[in-house]
């Protein structure tokens, strides 16, 4: 079957596609069939090199037996179980050996571990657990929260209310919070190599908004430490620093969403660890199944935990949980996933290859429309001047093209995003960055 017979053949109706225009994409569907390795498949039987890991999920590579194998073990033996009042070892396992991977090592005691289905679920689980653990020591005042313009927190209420990006907010209603700006400042940090030397001061917006609405409503600010979606926006030096001096000063939970940053994307185990700056909660979700099964994870400091361990011994301490809390299917696939991490040091091979990414992902600079370059880790964004009136068209356009000649970017705004598996080869890189580039000098 050709490509329009095959496409033409299946319904797209029923399926309402999310973040996605659905009449344009369904008048020209994009459709992968299958997925191995750095590669994907499309339906006409194309490659597509991945330089997404997927949707910044699938950080050991797409089709790891491993996985797949400990799936199908754990479906047979036991499909699903609850977890309230309820438990199963493998639920445990996982979250111990997550513990010995816990943000900031050892010392930080990050390791805590509530699990979720998703990053979203993260998000508003942090976000719950910060309010309740500032009422369980006195200080039931605190339930607002601080986030960021442009940040990407998924989108639950919670989510979106801390979350900076305008379309996904402006329709809904939102729980309380306010914004510190956001660090992207290209006029002063265009073509950065890493970490932006200007911008450090974005920081004491935190301090402003403290004089605002009083430290005792606040009751945490949440951060990615890298923005991803919005674009990969990265925190200037020292901003993270003087975020957490400043909320420690006012009484003020420090959250990192690590649904991006964590298992190994910047060379460090978590972006806790890269920038070496300890918050008191950390989202994850995507890569804790290398994007196999749907999960998150809280991971929370013994302080948060133990201070909400109080009351009697047979009060439940935290009413909030998913049915698929711990789910034993993908409890097992994340295991396998560990282990892969372990086995392969995936967890910090992207340092090895950081040095090349950037030096490849820089060489685009002087390509037409080209306006910015960042990098960090194996994560990489090209800033593209957007045309007249139609912001996002022409990356737009570029992600086509780079699909049609078989890779696989992604594009926010006029952002591309860059972000392969990091079992990525050093010629891969190469590939990724001259089929983006060939893109670029064809891009009107
Ligand atoms: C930083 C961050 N937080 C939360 C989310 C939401 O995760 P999910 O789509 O799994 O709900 C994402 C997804 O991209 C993310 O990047």
């Amino acid at each position: 079957m050709d490509h329009a017979s095959k496409t033409n053949a299946l319904n797209l109706d029923n399926f309402w596609m999310p973040f996605t225009a659905n009449r344009q994409f369904k008048a020209t569907p994009r459709l992968l069939a299958q997925a191995d390795g750095m590669y994907y498949t499309d339906v006409d039987g194309n490659k597509v090199l991945d330089g997404t890991a997927g949707l910044w999920c699938c950080n050991a590579g797409h089709g790891r037996k491993k996985i797949a194998q400990a799936v199908e073990r754990q479906l047979t033996t036991m499909d699903f179980a609850p977890t309230f009042q309820m438990g199963h070892p493998i639920a445990f396992d996982f979250a111990t050996k997550l513990a010995e991977h816990a943000p900031g090592g050892a010392a930080a005691k990050l390791d805590r571990v509530f699990f979720t289905g998703s990053g979203s679920e993260s998000v508003d689980t942090a976000l719950k657990i910060a309010i309740a653990y500032q009422r369980s020591i006195g200080q039931g005042t605190r339930t607002r929260f601080i986030g960021r313009e442009k940040g990407y927190h998924g989108v639950g209420f919670g989510g979106i209310s801390v979350g900076g990006l305008v379309n996904n907010r402006r329709v809904f209603p939102q729980i309380p919070a306010d914004h510190m700006r956001h660090t992207l400042d290209i006029e002063r940090n265009a073509f950065s190599k890493g970490l932006p030397a200007h911008g450090i001061e974005l920081a004491d917006d935190l301090e402003r908004l403290v004089g605002l609405h009083g430290a005792e409503t606040i009751a945490a600010v949440i951060v990615e430490p890298m923005s991803g979606s919005a674009g990969v926006i990265l925190p200037p030096k020292g901003y993270l620093e003087k975020l957490r001096a400043t909320a420690t000063k006012h009484g003020i939970l420090l959250i990192f969403d690590e649904v991006i940053t964590g298992f190994g994307r910047l060379g460090m185990p978590f972006g806790t660890d890269y920038f070496g700056v300890v918050p008191d909660l950390v989202t994850t979700a995507k890569g804790i199944t290398n994007g196999t099964i749907p999960m998150g994870a809280v991971f929370a400091s013994r302080t948060i935990y133990d201070g909400l361990m109080a009351g009697p011994e047979n009060a439940i301490e935290l009413f909030h949980g998913y049915t698929y809390s711990g789910h034993p299917v993908a409890c097992a696939a994340g295991l396998a996933t560990m282990e892969i991490y372990e086995e392969e040091g995936l967890l910090t091979r992207a340092a090895g290859l950081a040095g090349e990414w950037e030096e490849a992902l820089h060489s685009l600079k002087g390509l037409p429309h080209v306006i910015d370059i960042r990098n960090l880790g194996l994560v990489g964004a090209v800033e593209l001047a957007s045309r007249e009136g139609a912001v996002g068209a022409r990356a737009y356009d570029v992600f086509v093209d780079c699909f049609q000649k078989g890779l696989l970017v992604r594009v926010t705004g006029d952002t591309i995003a860059l972000s392969p598996p990091l079992i990525i080869e050093k010629e891969q890189i190469g590939t990724i960055v001259s089929m983006l580039g060939d893109a670029l000098k064809r891009a009107a």
